[in-house]
């Protein structure tokens, strides 16, 4: 049988790491597509960067567009990134009938709705394992593994960038600043790093996985984003004394009243396995009604582990190219013509416990004002600590609450600010238990 053409778009960190995998695991991976799989065109702007790689029969360019009109190729691989060059070579390579290989979560999440019916008006496969959680096959888990199930929840590590900060901060007790620039260095962070830092990046892959767990239109416009530029390494400290970790966690749930959609640092009791993903590593926790929690775990981000992904598509595009389009898997698991329109809801109104921490003036009374402010907006305290006094006499103290409404505690704190004995902005922090009920 003829060999399946792809044209490879970019060959920087993901691009070059899936033409190493596909080159090193070429008769292993032939064995399981039934077809050879090989790059005949590779673009990149670096001409010379691309020419290193390819040999004798890959023709190079530095003109993407010329290898989606190209009637050779069989399947486009866009790794060049961004939402606007990016797009327009995948609707043009879709246009020209190619099938279509992405790592790119940024684009998918943004217009993700489009380019799924252009493909579908087209006939063609769109396939984005690499684009959520870099190595890891969360997607084929989510839209196949778990199919049977009603998805109830998924929270996810999926970030590899901001987790390697947080886990370099809390073991090395490094600067933000200096793990940043290493990671960076290393290839994990995006063009930007402030889609890593300010949870953009992880705002973009949880908001594909819900559309995919709930069969909801890709809604990046919902998603409620908080970076980690705020924590410090204090309350990294006091949340480790009370056995709990801080994560950047993407956390996406079906409630009565609507899908909750949101990324922001999470207190998890750092028993629970997820607790303790360190580094580049991602995982995601997906729980079923029929299978309970599940996890997924593995390299987030880095050549090799997301060139594995994207390899693994071009065999799935391999395998089901032929397959009549009505019966291949659909791209966001649920038929498109079935999808819910249960509305995702504001953060005023999602329901979780939160890690608070008050600087206060060392004096009689203080608690008392602080408990009645909590009770008044019915929020009911799971733990407190007292911390010890500063030079200044300040004191912080720390609390855990219990379940509430994130408008109940975000007017507390209000009122909370207001009182003379409290000094500065309370910090907030969500808390998630991640239990397996
Ligand atoms: P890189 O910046 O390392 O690679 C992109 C490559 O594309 C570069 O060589 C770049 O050249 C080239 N390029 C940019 N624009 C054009 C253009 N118009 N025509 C031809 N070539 C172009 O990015 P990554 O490999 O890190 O990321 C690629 C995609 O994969 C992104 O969507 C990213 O979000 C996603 N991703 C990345 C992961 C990672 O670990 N890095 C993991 C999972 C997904 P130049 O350098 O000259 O700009
Ligand atoms: N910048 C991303 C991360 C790459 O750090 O997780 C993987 O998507």
């Amino acid at each position: 049988m003829n060999p399946i053409k792809v044209g490879l778009l970019g060959i920087g960190t993901v691009g070059s790491g899936t033409f190493a995998v596909l080159k090193r695991n070429q008769t292993e991976i032939s064995r399981r597509a039934g077809r050879d799989i090989v790059v005949t065109m590779i673009a990149d702007r670096d001409l010379d960067k691309a020419r290193t790689l390819a040999d004798d029969n890959i023709q190079v360019t530095d003109d993407a567009f010329a290898v989606v009109v190209d009637p050779d190729i069989d399947i486009v691989v866009e790794l060049i990134g961004g939402v606007t060059v990016a797009k327009d070579l995948i609707l043009k390579a879709i246009e020209n009938g190619k099938h279509v290989v992405t790592a790119n979560k940024a684009l998918l999440a943004s217009s993700g709705t489009e380019i799924f019916a252009a493909a579908r008006e087209k006939g063609v496969i769109v396939a984005f394992e690499a684009a959520v959680a870099g190595g890891i096959p969360i997607i084929k888990a989510l839209r196949e593994g778990l199919t049977a199930n009603r998805i109830e929840w998924i929270a996810g590590i999926i970030n590899g960038t901001a987790n390697f900060i947080l886990s370099e901060m809390r073991e090395k007790g490094q600067s933000f600043e200096t793990v940043l620039e290493q990671a960076k260095l290393l290839g994990y962070a995006e063009a930007d790093p402030t889609f890593d830092i300010e949870g953009i990046d992880a705002a973009h892959k949880i908001t594909i996985m819900s559309a995919i767990a709930f069969g909801i239109p890709v809604q990046f416009d919902k998603v409620y984003v908080e970076g980690i530029t705020q924590l410090t390494g204090e309350d990294i400290r006091y949340a480790e004394e009370l056995g709990y970790r801080i994560k950047l966690l993407g956390m996406t749930k079906r409630t009565k009243k609507g899908i909750e959609l949101r990324v922001h640092p999470t207190l998890i009791p750092s028993q629970r396995l997820i607790a303790n993903v360190e580094g580049v590593m991602n995982a995601v926790v997906v729980k079923g009604d029929a299978v309970g929690a599940t996890l997924y775990y593995g390299a987030g981000a880095g050549a090799e582990p997301t060139g594995s992904s994207v390899v693994a598509d071009l065999v799935d595009v391999t395998r089901m190219q032929t397959a009549d389009p009505m019966h291949r898997v659909p791209s966001l698991a649920f038929q498109p013509d079935l999808l819910s329109s249960t509305p995702v809801i504001s953060m005023d109104e999602v329901e979780t416990a939160y890690y608070l921490r008050l600087r206060v003036i060392d004096k009689p009374g203080v608690l008392a004002d602080i408990s009645r402010i909590l009770a008044q907006s019915d929020i009911s305290i799971n733990a407190m600590v007292q911390k010890e006094p500063t030079a200044e006499d300040n004191v912080d103290i720390i609390m855990l609450t219990h379940l509430t409404i994130e408008k109940r505690i975000n007017e507390a704190i209000v009122d909370i600010e207001k009182l003379p004995v409290v000094t500065g902005h309370v910090v907030r922090i969500r808390l998630e238990e991640l239990k397996n009920d």
